[in-house]
């Protein structure tokens, strides 16, 4: 059966790269995750200190950067490298989460991202994560979903995957993160997340991974018997 590409879309926290990478993996499909990308311009900013405000420095600070996924057996799932330096626990940080927003609404950066994320997808079967897959980069995507859940049980996942790698973070710090960056990420200019009519809703706040899993996994196979 021909591969395709499954968009998933959806705000922050709410199972996105979770259910994407079990999709891919029960699929053989490859799996991008591509708000890692933003969060590892977001780190080189940092680090760099560059003005998000000065298009110059933007651009420059986007040429030398080198965005790379590879393989981690452990993860069963791939990590990102920034100019080939293993950047995958340092860009799960809460500094990170509270800038990429912001880095992300910057258009020459989205421009920069949105290029390379096409070229990677173009000829295999992908189940790629974010917030403009299904309306910017693959706006032809036979399967579209787009991924929602209670800002309050967002949080509470969050605060717990920050907690099983050591970050204590108060619940509130992260609920108003997470609804900071659903209205920034919802409202730019450039990429807005949106709900296209041809992207089916999934709202996790009541449902276990496997079955956000199962649902994802139906939804391709009908799509691809009806071809
Ligand atoms: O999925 P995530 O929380 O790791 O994404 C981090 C940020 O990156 C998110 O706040 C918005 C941005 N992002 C984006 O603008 N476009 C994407 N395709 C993916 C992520």
């Amino acid at each position: 059966m021909k591969k395709t590409i499954i968009a998933l879309d959806g705000h922050s926290s709410c199972g996105k790269s979770s259910t994407a990478k079990r999709v891919a993996k029960k699929l053989g499909y490859a799996f991008i995750d591509t708000g890692a990308m933003y969060r590892a311009v977001s780190l080189y900013f940092y680090d760099n200190h560059v003005t998000l405000t000065n298009p110059h420095e933007v651009e420059k600070a986007l040429s030398e950067i080198r965005i790379t996924f590879h393989f981690n057996e452990n993860r069963g799932a791939s990590d990102v490298f920034l100019n080939g330096l293993n950047v995958e626990d340092e860009i799960r940080k809460m500094y990170i989460s509270q800038m990429v927003s912001e880095v992300s609404a910057i258009t020459i950066v989205r421009k920069a991202m949105v290029a390379q994320q096409q070229k990677m997808a173009k000829h295999r079967g992908v189940v790629m994560d974010g917030r403009d897959i299904g309306t910017k980069v693959f706006p032809d995507a036979e399967i579209k979903v787009f991924m929602t859940a209670d800002p309050t049980i967002r949080a509470e996942r969050r605060q717990r995957e920050l907690l099983e790698k050591g970050e204590m973070v108060d619940l509130n710090v992260i609920l108003e993160n997470i609804k900071k960056r659903d209205v920034i990420d919802s409202t730019r200019e450039e990429g807005p997340l949106t709900k296209t009519k041809d992207a089916v809703l999934m709202d996790t706040s009541f449902m276990t991974l496997d079955e956000q899993v199962d649902f994802v996994v139906q939804l391709h196979d009908s799509v691809l018997a009806k071809r």
